[in-house]
């Protein structure tokens, strides 16, 4: 029986370089982001783990016109910018035990030497020309717009707002200069167009070389390869490298007022960020060189890392990364990340509410190799914490730790051992072992609850609280033997959750941090305090919404009996029905409102207008002039109302409770406290054109 388990090292003694995608400088991390360095993170550690040379690097993106714009809005220079987002972006990376070798920036001297070195080598040989192209230019703003900042109607399908690249109602991908009607997205005018000499970057000319690296590549998942030959296929179209003044970026050499385009020194970042580790950038090409490169990124920019990356690099005779590794996009709760709908969370939103660890634990059990996009839904989250983390893996820890504790002053001598058990635990440690190597994670998380299980197992068999009365020696030994499988957890534990893998570690007084220290071999040994290991999340009080608000048809209108300015409604919600009373007599005539699905306030105390009950109130904008009621059209009556994905109270609430709420129609819209309401998965309206900032009531 083997008791130590080591496999050989996946890249023969070489040192591996392996950055993540570099985030833009013009914004938080968020916990979309955060897949990929947790995922990055996770496999740096374990490779680590396992005695391997790795050098982890990445860097913030800190050019392009979107950093210029923002530094701009702000007030500041670009350069203050990005020194305050590097700030905010190590920190959150810290807080998340992201633990880069080099985390740099791409506005950087060693960047400009790499950006100009590659440009150059690739001008040299003739991989680059320029030309004359139309320009899209603002005269107000005198500048070129970039695709972003220019909007109009879709010349496919005539949707108007679209951006000057592709149209986000028919996905038709179009040059700006076709845009109908195009205004600039800064100060609305209509552009003109310009004629403007640019860099281009002959990228049809590596198809072949292209092809034959991605089909040779046994390393990169069939369906990424199968996107990049397909690209290749329908043809390469040579790339525009350079951007005219005003951007914020290095200016191309021999150039008054070019730039290259943000997209070309953005991967030349992850060299810069290497030789800056290395610290000599001449040496620091050799080196690269002589490396095994492995890029993690997210699908969105696959374009860029499979074809107009490795062109750069074979034109410039650069080694190629061994692989490009994709993971898919994450959705909150089940949809795109949204500010309106409160589930655009920043790291450092998520790290206040919970430990970040937990978010390591989660994303591990969700990320296999495969491209599928992620969820992190918080009911799902909450079971995996308390039933895998806190009920399987730590519970077995701390029974174990604590009960030797008590019963033996934390001492063991010689281990009871289970020679079928150890089999099986070292069998899975070597499954762990690959599955984290191929990336399965999600498969990694389940073998090692498995090991907890066996654990568990053993220990609820033995009956050593039973057993202590009739053989205290054979039960230390047991103590023993479970120890050493709490001892080989650390270990599986630890490039997943590397804190709480260091606790477990300190509670058992050993520093066994190398995948060969996989055994059971510790004996004769005194283990240090226990201390709770993770802790179990409450069924946390959601924040929620006060009111209570819900879709209700008009079924009925009379006025008011003695009041000139009221109606008196009646309502289906659904299950029930109810009467309201409501001021809108010179706003809406009846006909106008009957048979509208309006949105009412269900958990309002009743009241009496000028004796007439109204069960609530109707929620309408007021913007002054005009009063329009808010409606849900196509929802079905009693269908609830939420702000974002806030639940709705159920307290009854008095009307200056409600006077407290500040909701106001903004782009036609309510909005409350930045969020929009929604019934179901259809956004409320107001029934009117009313002014921004009209206040609803
Ligand atoms: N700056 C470029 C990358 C340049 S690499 C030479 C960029 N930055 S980014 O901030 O938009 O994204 C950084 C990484 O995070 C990308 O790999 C991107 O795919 C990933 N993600 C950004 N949002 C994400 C989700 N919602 N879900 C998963 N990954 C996401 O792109
Ligand atoms: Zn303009």
């Amino acid at each position: 029986m083997v008791s130590n388990f080591t496999t050989q090292p996946n890249s023969a003694g070489k040192r591996t370089i392996i950055t993540s995608a570099l985030p833009y400088a013009n914004g938080p991390i968020h916990v979309g982001h955060l897949v990929e360095y947790i995922q990055t993170d996770i496999y740096v550690r374990f490779l680590r783990l396992r005695g391997e040379d790795v050098i982890y690097c990445c860097a913030d993106d800190t050019h392009g016109t979107p950093i210029e714009l923002k530094a701009k809005e702000l007030g500041v220079s670009p350069e203050q910018l990005i020194a305050d987002v590097f700030k905010e972006h190590t920190r959150d990376f810290r807080a998340f035990l992201v633990r880069f070798d080099n985390y740099y920036t791409t506005n950087s001297a060693e960047n400009k030497h790499f950006s100009d070195l590659i440009f150059g080598r690739l001008k040299q040989k003739g991989h680059i020309y320029t030309k004359e192209v139309d320009i899209t230019y603002c005269e107000h703003d005198k500048r070129a717009l970039p695709d972003r900042y220019v909007k109009g109607k879709c010349p496919k399908c005539r949707a108007g707002d679209q951006y000057g690249d592709v149209c986000e109602k028919c996905n038709a991908a179009y040059r700006t200069t076709d845009l109908i009607e195009p205004y600039c997205a800064l100060c609305k005018n209509p552009p003109i167009r310009k004629k403007s000499n640019h860099y281009f970057f002959r990228l049809g000319e590596f198809s072949d070389r292209l092809r034959q690296w991605l089909t040779e590549n046994g390393q990169l998942q069939p369906e990424v390869r199968n996107f990049a030959l397909n690209w290749i296929k329908n043809g390469l179209e040579d790339w525009n490298i350079s951007r005219d003044g005003p951007y914020f970026g290095f200016n191309i050499p021999g150039e008054e007022d070019k730039y290259y385009y943000v997209w070309l020194d953005a991967p030349i970042g992850y060299i810069a960020s290497f030789a800056n580790k290395v610290g000599d950038n001449g040496n620091a090409e050799e080196q690269w060189n002589d490396s095994t490169i492995i890029h993690f990124i997210g699908k969105d920019i696959m374009y860029f890392h499979l074809l107009f990356w490795p062109a750069m690099l074979m034109g410039a005779d650069f080694k190629l990364p061994r692989t490009v590794n994709v993971h898919g996009f994450l959705t909150v709760n089940g949809e795109k990340m949204s500010k309106s709908r409160g589930t655009f969370i920043t790291a450092e939103d998520f790290s206040r509410k919970y430990p970040p660890e937990y978010l390591r634990y989660y994303y591990a059990s969700m990320l296999s190799r495969k491209l599928a996009d992620i969820d992190l839904n918080f009911a799902v989250f909450r079971e995996k914490i308390n039933n895998e983390l806190v009920a399987n893996i730590g519970n077995f820890c701390h029974r174990v730790i604590s009960f030797t504790s008590r019963n033996f002053g934390g001492r063991i001598g010689e281990i009871e051992h289970h020679a079928a058990l150890e089999k099986a635990i070292l069998d899975k440690a070597g499954q762990i072992a690959h599955h984290y190597e191929t990336l399965n994670f999600n498969e990694a998380v389940r073998e090692i609850l498995a090991i907890s299980s066996f654990g568990n197992q053993y220990f609820q068999a033995e009956q050593p609280w039973k057993l202590i009365r009739e053989d205290k020696e054979r039960v230390q030994r047991i103590c023993g033997f479970a120890l050493n499988i709490v001892r080989n957890l650390s270990i599986v534990i630890a490039p997943m959750v590397p804190d709480i893998s260091t606790e477990l570690q300190r509670q058992l007084n050993v520093t066994d941090f190398r995948w060969s220290d996989i055994s059971f071999t510790l004996k004769n040994h005194a283990i240090g305090r226990e201390k709770l290991l993770v802790q179990k999340m409450e069924g946390q009080e959601e924040k929620k919404f006060p009111l209570n608000l819900k879709v209700a048809k008009i079924t009925s209108i009379d006025d008011h009996p003695d009041a000139d300015k009221l109606y008196v409604l009646q309502l289906d919600l659904g299950q029930e029905k109810r009467q309201l009373v409501a001021g809108l007599r010179g706003h809406y005539t009846k006909e106008q409102l009957l048979g509208k699905n309006i949105v009412v306030i269900s958990n309002l105390k009743y009241a009496k207008l000028r004796g007439v009950e109204s069960q609530g109130m109707l929620l309408a904008g007021d913007d002054g002039e005009q009063v329009g009621v808010l409606t849900a059209r196509d929802a079905a009556p009693g269908t609830a109302v939420r702000a974002g994905t806030l639940e709705n109270g159920t307290a009854q609430l008095t009307y200056d409770d409600f006077m407290k709420l500040t909701i106001t129609v903004q782009d036609g819209k309510p909005v409350v406290d930045g969020l929009s309401l929604r019934a179901g998965d259809e956004d409320v309206i107001a029934d009117k054109k009313l002014k921004d900032g009209a206040r609803v009531r």
